[in-house]
């Protein structure tokens, strides 16, 4: 799915993809408060002013909220102008304070991949949750049902005749007549195959009780990371054809199909090529990571840089003695993946591995622009945001390197 960026582009890119930042002052530690400390100096989530992120203690997950609040409005503008609408992914963020600000500035709804997820997103006071993952246990399609019932616009999607009828039952039972979406698949994924199959499951979905079909959704995973944007576009419009297809099936049957939703950050200019289609499914846009920055942009541009990188961890450094490499403290438990490796914020000559469990390998592939230190703090752009996100209770909300807020990252964990 990834493509491998490698050859002696790489360097060039790495200081390109990474240049973004932010700030090239990276001190010493001076503080290093840790995240009750840092609660403790919070009013509500905001943070009283003043304190430094390079103060932070380590591993901590940032975002610059001045990159990442422009790039949701960059995305919001760039829809509008495609005449369609966003309806952003939590799973990539998982906080509701994001998901808020997603919608006070446009967004129709929110998307889930969890029901637990969803679950705390609407404790949390977001409620337009369209839920993109069938639930199949009974105490799910339960869960899901009750969520409905607080929570008239729950939309679910089905992508099997079983899960529909037992989803119309727990309706049934909960008092609602709840949305559906049906899931056609794009690739071999979730959903089912597009084709009568798919009509044929609306139509049942149309005929139960206690289910009212809303439309249908098709995320194309596979080719949101596809290099080159000319190569991207081709493959996700000959991906989406069938799909097409059995849309105008469904509406040509009579059948409601308000909503026909997908796409992502790799595809967000490229949905409203489809016929038919009504929103855009976007998660990375707001935080960026090594992989979407690799895929290129429709400028013909190496870096995807349609969107800046906001998310970063801060990590300290842990051992210099070594010649040509560093040690920080934060490894895969902090980062999660090792493909492609993090980005250093300011150094692209560093080659950051994470696949040791608790420490950061630094090679120097060639001369970093001062002598770190035991204790220095290095910055970098994680591999793929949404896991990485999942491994932390809080997010800092920094601008101009100042601690401005702190995030509870709501649905932390929330994987089933
Ligand atoms: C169903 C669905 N929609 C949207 C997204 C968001 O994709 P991206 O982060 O590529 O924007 C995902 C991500 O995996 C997804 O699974």
């Amino acid at each position: 799915m990834r493509e491998e960026q490698t050859g002696p582009s790489r360097r060039a890119f790495l200081s390109r993809a990474t240049a973004a930042s932010v700030c090239f002052w990276i001190p010493r530690t001076v503080k290093g408060y840790s995240r009750g400390e840092i609660r403790s100096m919070t009013m509500g989530e905001n943070v009283q002013p003043g304190v430094s992120k390079w103060d932070l203690d380590t591993p901590a997950l940032c975002v610059d909220l001045d990159r990442m609040e422009r790039n949701i409005a960059l995305m919001q503008s760039a829809l509008k102008t495609y005449g369609l609408p966003s309806r952003p992914h939590a799973k990539t963020h998982k906080c509701a304070a994001i998901a808020r600000y997603q919608l006070a500035t446009g967004s129709i709804g929110i998307c889930c991949a969890k029901l637990s997820e969803a679950e705390a997103m609407v404790a949390n006071g977001v409620d337009r949750i369209l839920m993109t993952t069938s639930n199949l246990s009974k105490s799910k399609i339960r869960r899901a049902m009750s969520l409905r019932k607080a929570h008239p616009h729950f939309i679910q999607a089905v992508d099997e005749e079983q899960n529909a009828r037992d989803l119309s039952a727990a309706a049934k039972e909960a008092g609602v007549v709840a949305d559906v979406v049906i899931d056609v698949a794009v690739g071999t994924r979730t959903g089912i195959p597009p084709g009568e199959g798919a009509v044929a499951l609306a139509r049942l979905v149309d005929t139960l009780p206690n289910l009212k079909l809303r439309g249908m959704l098709s995320y194309d995973g596979g080719v949101q990371h596809a290099r080159g944007f000319e190569n991207r576009k081709e493959r996700a419009l000959k991906a989406i054809g069938p799909n097409v297809e059995t849309f105008e099936m469904m509406k040509k049957s009579g059948l409601n199909m308000e909503i026909f939703s997908g796409g992502g950050t790799g595809t967000y200019n490229i949905m409203h090529h489809v016929p038919g289609f009504t929103d855009v499914q976007v998660g990375s846009y707001l935080f960026m990571d090594m992989q979407y920055l690799a895929i290129g942009s429709a400028s013909g541009d190496a870096v995807y840089n349609d969107f800046a990188p906001s998310l970063t961890v801060l990590t300290t450094v842990m051992n210099n003695r070594f010649p040509g490499r560093l040690t920080t403290d934060a490894g895969s438990k902090a980062l999660t993946l090792n493909t492609p490796n993090a980005g250093v914020v300011g150094e692209p000559g560093m080659d950051y591995g994470a696949s040791s469990d608790e420490f950061g390998s630094i090679r120097f592939t060639s001369p970093p622009t001062k002598n770190y230190r035991i204790g220095d703090k290095l910055e970098v752009i994680v591999p793929h945001c949404d896991p990485v996100v999942n491994e932390y209770d809080d997010l800092y909300g920094i601008r101009k390197d100042r601690v401005e807020v702190v995030w509870k990252i709501t649905a932390r964990g929330k994987s089933q």
